[in-house]
């Protein structure tokens, strides 16, 4: 007898149908698993064996074949048990092969046959929808991730014993409830008000906010660069339910979720030391990087020229396309990353910048020389920081703008550009493409001959160009005005010519 169970293989954030087709027949008996299978799925011969027996049912001792299809989609954990087991009940007559028609399955078995979650339950969920199936059987600690998706049955299945009785209709779960807010709880977001003075720095933030574009803080120790980078995500908007589950489904993938549809943005600070596989995402099996786990949130790189060169060179391809893309064997895997990019930096080795500082001029051009041209091409706003004198930092009042007044501007600019940019592809003015920022420069007249210009003096390149005008039109956006007007484009241009850095590269 045949017998074929849909489930899914995960591929990144994604997954992938895989059938598994189960066949039973006279013969010596044998298990073989075959169709690309790492050695965790073939060792589920040893859980299925042990988890239907122990649960009171028959392990048909006849020739038993397993393949999973397709079959050169390689395979990897043990979340391919249940399809396995459910298969083998199915082809040997102990279950009606009918109650499995539309019908998905995924988890891990234990010896005793209770079923274990898996990560990325919600991933397999959407593949669910995507593929048509109406109904999803997995774990009670995997169901209420897999709920979050609509138009789904989701089934919470203890042991194979239970899900042997739903498959007769003997018993039915409780729908599972999902546990709808919560995820990165914690502490609250620090607050802006704490931050005196840099009004400068204050209004980078909130148009690198409001559009999305990267940022990078430039000043000596102790001016407040980490402290106002940790204030970045209180005034970033909320996600959006679709954002929300692009999060969550990072987050369930790397198994850092707790099963609740995630209600703040990521906000990851990788140490300097991290290698660039930590970066970007990689290994034998390839998991996702801190861009990655950043996805929707804010990727904060502290003290910038110290990260090892390859993994900001790293970074240069996600920077640009929002997706990482990782090839491995035969297998292409491909990560979102849309992550906005924050770091800070001190203008040089002895960090007093300016006339006060002591570094050689040997030494000066090698700390520059960490970070490259086109890395550096690719930040959006570069802003000084400067020393706070001792009046401001002491004064009591008045205290800075509260996080929750800029939030307010930075989610009416964003709202202006999600009417302007309609429902489907780039959500803000950062992720907008080339061909769409062709568009913005034809409607921005006058400004637009005023950036040429610069483009033409060799102070900017061409990409340099494209990102000032995405930045001009967020400061418009900020401002409410429909047009890009000059005044626009100059502060976009004041943030891309400041500092050595952003120099360095222009020329
Ligand atoms: N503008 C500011 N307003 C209020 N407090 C400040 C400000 N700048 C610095 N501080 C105080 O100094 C501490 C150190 O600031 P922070 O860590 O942000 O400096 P930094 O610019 O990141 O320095 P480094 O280059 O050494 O990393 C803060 O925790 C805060 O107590
Ligand atoms: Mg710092
Ligand atoms: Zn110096």
């Amino acid at each position: 007898m045949l017998a074929t169970v849909p489930t899914f293989a995960l591929e990144g954030v994604d997954a992938r149908a895989v059938a598994v087709e189960v066949d039973v027949r006279r013969g010596l008996p044998a298990f073989t698993v075959v169709g690309l299978p790492d050695a965790t799925v073939r060792e589920a011969r040893e859980r299925v064996r042990a988890g239907l027996l122990n649960s009171g049912l028959e392990f048909p001792l006849q020739r038993l074949t397993v393949n999973l299809a397709p079959a050169w989609v390689r395979k990897a954990g043990a979340s391919f048990d249940l399809a396995i087991a459910v298969g083998l009940l199915a082809a040997s007559g102990q279950v009606p092969a009918e109650a499995l028609a539309g019908c998905a399955v995924s988890g891990e078995l234990s010896l005793g046959g209770e079923l274990r979650p898996v990560s990325g339950a919600l991933a397999i969920a959407l593949g669910c929808t995507a593929a048509g199936l109406r109904r999803l059987v997995v774990a009670p600690g995997s169901a209420c991730e897999a709920a979050l998706v609509d138009g789904l049955e989701v089934c919470a299945v203890p042991t194979l014993g239970h899900l042997v009785e739903l498959l007769h209709g003997r018993w039915r779960p409780d729908p599972p409830r999902p546990r709808a807010t919560g995820g990165g709880g914690g502490p609250p977001a620090p607050d802006l008000a704490d931050v005196r003075g840099q009004d400068d720095a204050r209004r980078a933030l909130e148009i690198a906010a409001a559009g999305g574009h990267s940022l990078l803080m430039v000043g000596p120790p102790g001016a407040g660069k980490t402290m106002l980078a940790r204030r970045l995500p209180g005034i970033l908007p909320p996600p959006t339910v679709a954002e929300a589950l692009d999060i969550t489904r990072v987050q369930s993938v790397a198994g850092s979720g707790d099963g609740r549809l995630a209600r703040t943005r990521p906000f990851r600070a990788p140490h300097h030391t991290v290698s660039a596989s930590g970066l970007v995402g990689g290994g034998a099996r390839p998991r996702p990087g801190e861009i990655t786990l950043a996805h929707r949130g804010v990727l904060f790189l502290d003290e910038l020229p110290e990260f090892a060169r390859a993994a900001l060179e790293a970074l240069r391809q996600p920077l640009e396309s929002g997706r990482v893309e990782i090839v491995r064997g035969q297998v292409a895997l491909s990560f979102p990353a849309r992550a906005l990019l924050v770091a800070a930096a001190n203008p040089c080795a002895c960090g007093a910048g300016g006339e006060r500082c002591e570094c050689g001029p040997v030494a000066r051009e090698r700390y520059r020389d960490r970070l490259s041209g086109p890395l550096i091409d690719r930040i959006d706003l570069v802003c000084q920081v400067g020393a706070l004198s001792a009046t401001a930092l002491a004064a009591r009042s008045p205290a800075g703008e509260r996080s929750a007044a800029v939030r307010a501007r930075v989610v009416a600019a964003r709202e202006r550009q999600a009417a302007r940019l309609g429902g489907c592809g780039p959500t803000c003015n950062g992720e907008l493409g080339a061909a769409a920022t062709r568009a913005l420069a034809d409607g921005a007249g006058r400004a637009s001959a005023q950036l040429a210009r610069a483009l033409d003096a060799g102070l900017l390149t061409g990409r340099g160009h494209d990102r000032v005008l995405r930045v001009a039109r967020t400061v418009a956006d900020l401002a409410g005005s429909a047009t890009i007007e000059a005044e626009h484009v100059a502060e976009a241009l004041a943030y891309r010519a400041t500092g050595g850095w952003s120099r360095g590269a222009a020329r």
